[in-house]
């Protein structure tokens, strides 16, 4: 492989080994321990600053702001709605979380509060600054409280149909038609823009996992998305310490489209009997210069996820070679999702 590739893809996946997902106890899984597994015209630029963050959101779809947004509505308290809403109000903007459940939310808000606690002891914040930033968040599961947020960004459960129902919710209850953004890691912005009230103003912003350790946000462009709605995705990213990329919608968009095919193979490979799953990622530890082997990275992932990517390129290429790897399919089947569920190709001591 050529060394940019092999370094290049090290850059991508050493945050990952940096962040805040640490292996309980990190046993391979034997071969034998689970089965072998709305159209709007088009809006105006924003005018120099002759809007004031006061009048957000503004009566009229078509003026929007590039500034930072007061408050961010995030949808979905899991592993990325989690990590987003932490940097948010980390960075001093106000969340509000929502989810199907309080038993979820209160698990998140136990997550970030220590996110909070790494971050700011790390940064050797005023103790007050912790407690500041947990004030900034509000989790709930009435959209209704979407209503006083500038900027939405949904990162529910990968499912297409889920999304589009979520973004008809949010549709009712923002009806001056603030920013919203897809943090979706493969489904089609183009399909769920042609879906919402406002498609300029939606937009995909792709964070990493984890997010606090992770640099990029792929900022992806619809074919309707406005040049306003790109920039002030941008600038929320910039905001939050992240580095933007602006992507044009494809499946995956740039870093899954290459990275869940190699996730899906070391699957395939596990389940031919190659190798061993903690052998398989030593392999491309140490023959890849990868921090994290590719199983591993299933696992923090989330099986889940990646079966879902694999099953969205698989539609939306219209190619065999992403056939999702059949060990995936029954893995989450059996609800073998990762770290997430305690079990995945590695077993986790002392994971919910
Ligand atoms: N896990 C990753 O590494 C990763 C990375 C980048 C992007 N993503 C994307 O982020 C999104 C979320 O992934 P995740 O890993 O956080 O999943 P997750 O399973 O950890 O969390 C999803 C959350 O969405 C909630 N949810 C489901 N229906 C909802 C509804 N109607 N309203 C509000 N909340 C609802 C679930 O209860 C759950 O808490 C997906 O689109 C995924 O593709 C994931």
């Amino acid at each position: 492989m050529d060394s940019t590739i092999v370094s290049a893809t090290a850059a991508v996946l050493g945050s990952l080994v940096g962040g805040s997902a640490t292996v309980a106890t990190a046993e391979p899984v034997g071969f034998s321990t689970f089965p072998p597994v709305r159209a709007t015209p088009a809006p105006q630029s924003p005018s120099n600053g002759d809007v004031s963050l006061t009048t957000w959101p503004p009566a009229s779809a078509n003026v929007r702001r590039m500034e930072t947004p007061q408050t961010i509505g995030v949808i979905g308290a899991g592993t990325m709605g989690a990590g987003i809403a932490q940097g948010c109000v980390v960075a001093g903007i106000s969340v509000v979380m929502i989810d199907v459940d309080e038993e979820r939310i209160a698990r998140a808000r136990n997550a970030i509060s220590d996110g909070i606690e790494r971050i700011l002891t790390k940064a050797a914040a005023p103790a007050g600054d912790r407690g500041a930033a947990l004030d900034r968040l509000r989790g709930t599961t009435d959209y209704e409280a979407l209503r006083g947020c500038d900027f939405i960004i949904e990162a529910a459960t990968e499912s297409e149909a889920l999304k589009i129902a979520i973004l008809q919710r949010i549709d009712a209850v923002a009806p001056h038609g603030g920013i919203v953004a897809t943090n979706t890691s493969s489904i089609s912005i183009s399909r769920l823009a042609a879906t919402a009230k406002l498609p300029n103003a939606f937009v995909g912003m792709h964070f990493f996992n984890p997010v606090a350790a992770m640099h990029l946000v792929e900022v992806v462009r619809g074919p309707q998305t406005d040049d306003a709605t790109v920039d002030a995705a941008v600038a929320l990213a910039k905001r939050l310490g992240k580095t933007a990329v602006v992507v044009k919608d494809a499946p995956g968009f740039v870093v899954n489209r290459l990275l869940c095919p190699m996730l899906n193979e070391a699957a395939l490979a596990y389940s031919e009997g190659i190798a061993t799953a903690s052998d398989i990622d030593e392999a491309m530890k140490l023959g890849c210069n990868h921090p994290i082997g590719p199983l591993a990275l299933c696992d923090l992932i989330g099986l889940d996820v990646v079966l879902a990517v694999m099953r969205v390129f698989h539609h939306d290429l219209d190619d065999p070679k992403y056939r999702p790897a059949p060990l995936l399919e029954e893995m989450v089947a059996a609800g073998n999702l990762g770290r997430k569920s305690g079990r995945g190709f590695y077993a986790y001591e002392g994971a919910k």
